[in-house]
């Protein structure tokens, strides 16, 4: 597996990939990896790619100034071992100084309605910093496909607008959430978590099931009801509701009643942690 830290180095190496006739997919991750970042090696693999980047980059620019990108988990050695035993062949692990200038002033945003709500509006500018890492990183490896995790339900719509408004000819692949036997979806914020804030966090995946269940049974839920329920679920948990929706699972648009196809999406405080899950029901 190649290392690279210098952009202009994994561009030749792309290139020189593609010339060779080689299908490229791209994983980008911030590091930290674990089961649910291996499974996005998977699908690419599945997928039929002859050459796998997977770039791991805490990009400064996707984090508010209140959150936690200097904690954030880091550790390129052990991350680099996992991509080479899961099959990647490529690493990228750049640093702010080499992906930004310093006077970097121009940036990729989603104008419309996918990144107003959710995530997007309790989150400011953390698209914008996730769209334009994203732009940056097709633009070096010019990946045939990209592949996200179903876990950043929000993300993937986005970057997948992203790719097709901005002609990017990258072919978004979306994998499922991968979790851990007690439900919990897994995330490199979970290392954050102590024992208890482990077992409040249960709630998300459980309530998530509940939901998934009652379309399943009724057909349909009125999600005025459901919410308040699911919400009060989470918060008898021990959590601190940050949201509860129901959308549509393309758009991302508000449903009043809760059908076979949507999805829906939560996040919630475990103490200090903010944790997010979600389900197509
Ligand atoms: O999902 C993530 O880990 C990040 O948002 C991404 C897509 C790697 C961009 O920094």
């Amino acid at each position: 597996m190649k290392k690279f830290e210098d952009p202009e180095k994994l561009r030749s190496w792309a290139r020189k990939a593609r010339l060779a006739g080689r299908k490229i997919a791209l994983v980008p991750t911030m590091g930290a990896l674990h089961a649910g970042h291996l499974s996005l090696i998977a699908a690419a693999k599945r997928k039929g790619a002859d050459e796998i980047a997977v770039s791991v980059f805490v990009n400064p620019t996707q984090f508010g100034p209140k959150e936690d990108y200097a904690k954030y988990p880091r550790d390129h050695a052990a991350d680099a071992k996992k991509c080479a035993a899961a099959g990647a062949t490529a690493i990228f692990f750049p640093t702010p100084e080499n992906m930004y200038a310093s006077d970097h002033s121009v940036w990729v945003v989603e104008d419309g309605a996918l990144s107003g709500s959710l995530c997007g509006a309790r989150r400011p500018g953390h698209f914008r910093g996730v769209c334009t890492v994203v732009a940056k990183l097709f633009n070096l490896v010019q990946p045939d496909f990209a592949v996200f995790g179903q876990k950043d339900f929000q993300q993937a719509a986005i970057v997948r607008r992203m790719a097709r408004d901005l002609s990017f000819g990258v072919e978004i692949v979306v994998a499922p959430i991968v979790r851990e036997e007690s439900g919990l979806a897994l995330s490199s914020r979970n290392a954050y978590l102590s024992a208890e804030e482990k077992t409040r966090a249960l709630a998300l995946s459980a309530t998530l099931k509940e939901l998934k269940a009652g379309v399943a049974a009724k057909g349909a839920l009125p999600w005025k009801a459901a919410r308040a329920r699911a919400a009060a679920a989470l918060e008898r948990a021990g959590l601190a509701v940050d949201y509860v929706e129901a959308v549509d699972a393309a758009d991302l648009t508000p449903v009043k009643t809760l059908r076979k196809g949507n999805a829906v999406l939560l996040a919630a405080f475990a103490g200090k942690t903010r944790l997010i899950d979600n389900c197509v029901v």
